[in-house]
């Protein structure tokens, strides 16, 4: 049912020109890859590692929850993963993180991604990349289920940190409709944040029709706003 991508050149490139479907190295220092089933890089080319920080980590206010239950649409790389792990690990508080993601992508681009993470967690991710995956150490739980999350179940009235980060609604439409962002904001607890890279007029629209609170948000780097929406408490 689902396009198979084209494989990943696992050589890292500086320039965006010089390979289209590798790895690619962004301002900040950390490196995305370019999907070519959904023909975009899974992690912003302006700074992947700064818009994990900025869009999902502080725009979900995670950075400030003392124990962060996150769920992610599209586990990806896990660049927001461990963006947030960081920082749960740097203010000593548990985290919970449970992330969707059906297309695992292969380990060696994880790898190749992460070059600078030095973690047990994310050495237990690797360990067990492609099956579904659960990681239990002191202060951090991992759920990666490998499914379709417009199919799943989802835990309701569960998460203090939503991240939509599925592909562009242009690419991959089914996670931004107004169907599954209700359900989306059916499994945020009472003054949790949904927090997306996108400030497109119809994502805005859906959250406000499931009940949200929704705020344009100065964008990363290479983006001028994006989008969060609270459920009021
Ligand atoms: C933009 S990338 C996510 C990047 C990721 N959050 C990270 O930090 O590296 C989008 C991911 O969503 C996954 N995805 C798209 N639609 C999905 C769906 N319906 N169910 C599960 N995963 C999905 C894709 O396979 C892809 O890995």
């Amino acid at each position: 049912m689902y396009r198979r991508g084209r494989r990943y050149s696992e050589r890292v490139v500086d320039s965006e020109d010089a390979r289209a479907d590798g790895l690619l190295r962004t301002p900040d220092g950390s490196v995305t890859a370019y999907s070519a089933r959904f023909g975009e890089h899974y992690s912003s080319r302006h700074g992947a590692r700064t818009q994990a920080r900025h869009v999902f980590v502080e725009g979900s206010r995670t950075h400030l929850q003392g124990a962060p239950r996150v769920l992610e649409v599209g586990f990806g790389l896990g660049i927001n993963f461990r963006a947030t792990l960081a920082d749960a690990r740097t203010r000593g508080v548990p985290l919970t993180y449970v992330a969707f993601e059906f297309d695992p992508a292969p380990r060696s681009v994880l790898e190749a991604a992460a070059e600078d993470t030095n973690d047990d967690v994310w050495a237990a991710v690797l360990a067990s990349w492609g099956a579904p995956l659960t990681v239990d150490h002191p202060g951090v739980h991992l759920d990666v289920r490998v499914d379709d999350v417009t199919a799943a179940l989802l835990p309701a009235g569960w998460a203090t940190a939503i991240y939509l980060d599925g592909f562009s609604p242009a690419r991959n439409p089914e996670v931004w409709t107004p169907a599954f962002t209700e359900r989306l904001a059916g499994a945020l607890a009472p003054g949790g944040v949904l927090t997306t890279y996108s400030a497109a007029g119809d994502v805005r629209r859906a959250l406000l029709a499931a009940g949200l609170q929704v705020t344009k948000r100065a964008g990363p780097p290479g983006k001028r706003e994006h989008l969060v929406a609270e459920r009021p408490a």
